[in-house]
């Protein structure tokens, strides 16, 4: 049961008299900062009495002679200004703790109305190996759509895979001029990739060195301009040294500029046979270009090798998939609504929705100065085609009453611009989320790469989690006051867990909108907010069960029940009960970061009662059974919070 929400639904039928918005005031109730001001507080009185002009405090005394709340509150404390500060009854608490000891469920309850929901996520553009990149949006996905469904709602996992794109010109480009055999027989998406790479830097290179010249020349007169305006007029001059940080600062980006093309140039005019190669193969660039058109425009050959890549490119997807457990109930990629697009067009041109302007057919979208490009000039479709067909084939096929959109924040135009076009379009009562996120970063503040300046691969990331991890799970199993307690085979199966959900807790514990410096030691580390504090934390929990020697299954069939007899006791329960409501806001806002603050400060509140109340040596044989049940149900709820986020635990460690 959901304590907040049961608040709220109080609250808000005693402010239907004061105003319309009653769920919006209700909405401001939330648990209490600090245990001196009870367990949940009520701040709504002082901005409504503001809004309706009315005394807050008298407000506030009003609402509590009002609402309804006597089987779980004490009478609610008016405070300060009109705050309204409310204690769960003792008794009621210890009456609900109770009800999760065989609750399966701990306490969540499958939601009144299921929704209909599919999550797009991970949506990698296939034929380049899996990127750091690409983990967010894969990890964020993947809990959302575990809490969703444990919610109760009906969910479909879709993973919208870029295989329509211009890489596969560049591939087939590659394939056709660059093929090593014998490479792609033995590691086919290795050699595409590395086709990729090298297509992709001999067009690069051509494209520098045809954009040198030109920069050099802005260059100088960037810095003549400079100079002139230095010494012409009075330096001191509030203009003109405005004027001057803002031609030093076009000086410095297009030093960068120069820089990275410079780089570019040199890293293949170094290389003798690279250079040879960029010098048989000018024009590159608009000839994988041409590659593309030609699969789009039905080529034989380019089809018949783009079949033959899909194939290798989802195998090796799914082995990155399959370490980090990631489930789709549908991979369809961009490829498979080809056949649907043209038709979308017609039909948002026939609706007046979209028009022809410049020779392309675009939606113009009001406040938005870019328009919506459904076919480019040369007749292509586009992502934006792409997208829209895929909100109407989910509409239609899964019966979609939401479609959420875990994509990186850089994609937020396009989906302002997709979800008002579908709102013209025919469906305007499906709720439509972008759940956008930041970049990851490396040490330097820039978006994380390798030292050479590629990009991280996640497979060798994955591989170093857990090497990482190895070392920490025997440091610390060694370290134990009475030797070692692991085996080989314990100690890698524990590092597997440990390495991997360090990973992605890292990247879940963050407001997910922001960006986050990825950090081993941090991530990894036994104290704070990571995955590994709190897979310890649970096997502490589990130890102290296993050294009381209780069966625990049995222990929860005995009749035994929960009881308070001290503060860290009732801080607890009060936690363990929160579970329901933690779980409904993570999905409200789709922010999985409120289910680890949430498991993080349980844990806390777990180590307070141990600190305070002996389990195994607890002064009753009925307090001591109780302690060990609280014990269990941390356990419990530690592990299924987990879980719901992709991470597992492991009792021993
Ligand atoms: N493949 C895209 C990319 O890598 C992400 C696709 C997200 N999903 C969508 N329906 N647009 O940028």
């Amino acid at each position: 049961m959901n304590v907040l929400k049961q608040i709220r639904d109080q609250f808000a039928s005693a402010l239907d008299s004061y105003t319309d918005d009653a769920p919006q005031f209700a909405g401001m109730i939330k648990p209490a900062g600090d245990p001196k001001f009870g367990d949940y507080q009520a701040n709504c009185a002082m901005p409504l009495g503001k809004q309706i002009g009315k005394n807050p405090r008298e407000l506030a005394a009003e609402l509590v002679a009002a609402v309804e709340l006597d089987e779980l509150c004490e009478t609610p404390e008016v405070a300060g200004p009109g705050f309204i500060n409310l204690r769960l009854r003792d008794e009621w608490l210890v009456a609900a703790v109770n009800g999760l000891i065989n609750d399966e469920r701990l306490g969540v309850e499958p939601v009144a109305e299921p929704r209909n929901y599919v999550v797009d996520f991970s949506a990698p553009n296939v034929a380049k190996p899996m990127h750091v990149g690409h983990l967010r949006s894969t990890v964020i996905g993947d809990a959302l759509y575990r809490i969703l469904k444990f919610l109760g709602h009906r969910v479909v996992g879709d993973n919208h895979i870029g295989d329509w794109g211009t890489q596969f010109g560049m591939i087939i480009y590659g394939y056709k001029h660059f093929l090593d055999e014998s490479d792609y027989e033995e590691a086919p998406v290795a050699e595409l990739a590395r086709l990729y790479r090298l297509v992709n830097q001999l067009s690069d290179y051509h494209a520098a060195a045809a954009e040198l010249p030109q920069l050099r020349r802005t260059l100088a007169e960037r810095d003549a301009d400079y100079a002139s305006a230095k010494s012409e007029a009075d330096a001191n001059d509030k203009k003109t040294k405005k004027r001057l940080k803002k031609l030093a600062k076009q000086v410095e980006g297009l030093g960068d500029q120069i820089n990275a093309a410079e780089k570019k140039i040199a890293a293949v005019d170094n290389e003798p046979d690279l250079k040879a190669l960029a010098d048989a193969h000018p024009d590159i660039a608009a000839a994988a270009r041409g590659e593309t058109a030609k699969l789009h425009a039905g080529d034989a050959e380019n089809r018949r090798l783009w079949e033959q890549f899909i194939p290798q490119c989802l195998e090796a997807l799914q082995t990155i998939y399959d370490r980090l457990e990631i489930h789709f109930d549908h991979s369809l990629g961009e490829s498979f609504y080809q056949p649907l697009l043209a038709d979308v067009v017609a039909d948002l041109q026939d609706k007046g929705i979209a028009r022809e302007s410049e020779a392309a057919i675009c939606v113009f979208i009001e406040g938005v100065d870019a328009p919506f490009i459904v076919r480019k000039t040369d007749g292509a479709f586009t992502y934006a085609t792409t997208d829209l067909a895929t909100v109407k084939f989910r509409i239609e096929e899964f019966d979609a009453d939401a479609i959420i959109y875990v994509v990186d924040a850089r994609q937020g135009d396009h989906f302002k611009l997709l979800f008002e076009t579908v709102r013209q379009w025919e469906f305007s009562d499906v709720e439509l989320q972008h759940v956008s996120f930041g970049t990851i970063l490396g040490d330097d503040g820039r978006p994380f790469k390798t030292r050479s300046g590629d990009s991280v691969g996640l497979e060798s990331l994955l591989d170093e989690a857990i090497a990482k991890a190895y070392a920490i799970v025997s440091e610390n199993d060694d370290a134990k006051p009475n030797g070692a307690e692991l085996n080989e085979g314990e100690r890698r199966r524990i590092a597997e867990i440990v390495g991997l959900g360090g990973i992605k807790y890292a990247d879940l514990r963050h407001n997910r909108e922001s960006d986050y410096v990825f950090s081993w030691d941090k991530m990894l580390a036994t104290t704070g907010d990571t995955a590994t504090y709190m897979q310890y934390a649970y096997a502490r929990v589990c130890g102290i069960l296993r050294r009381a020697e209780v069966d625990r299954v049995a222990l929860r069939q005995t009749g035994a029940l929960i009881q308070l007899s001290h503060e860290s006791e009732r801080q607890l329960i009060l936690a363990l009960l929160r579970f329901p409501e933690v779980l409904a806001q993570a999905a409200a806002e789709y922010r999985p970061n409120f289910l680890t603050e949430y498991l993080f400060k349980t844990a806390g509140v777990f180590s307070t009662f141990y600190e305070h109340c002996p389990v195994a040596k607890a002064e009753t044989d009925e307090l001591r059974d109780s302690r060990l049940l609280l014990c269990d149900l941390t356990a419990r709820v530690i592990a299924r919070g987990l879980e719901l986020l992709g991470i597992h635990t492991s009792e021993r460690m």
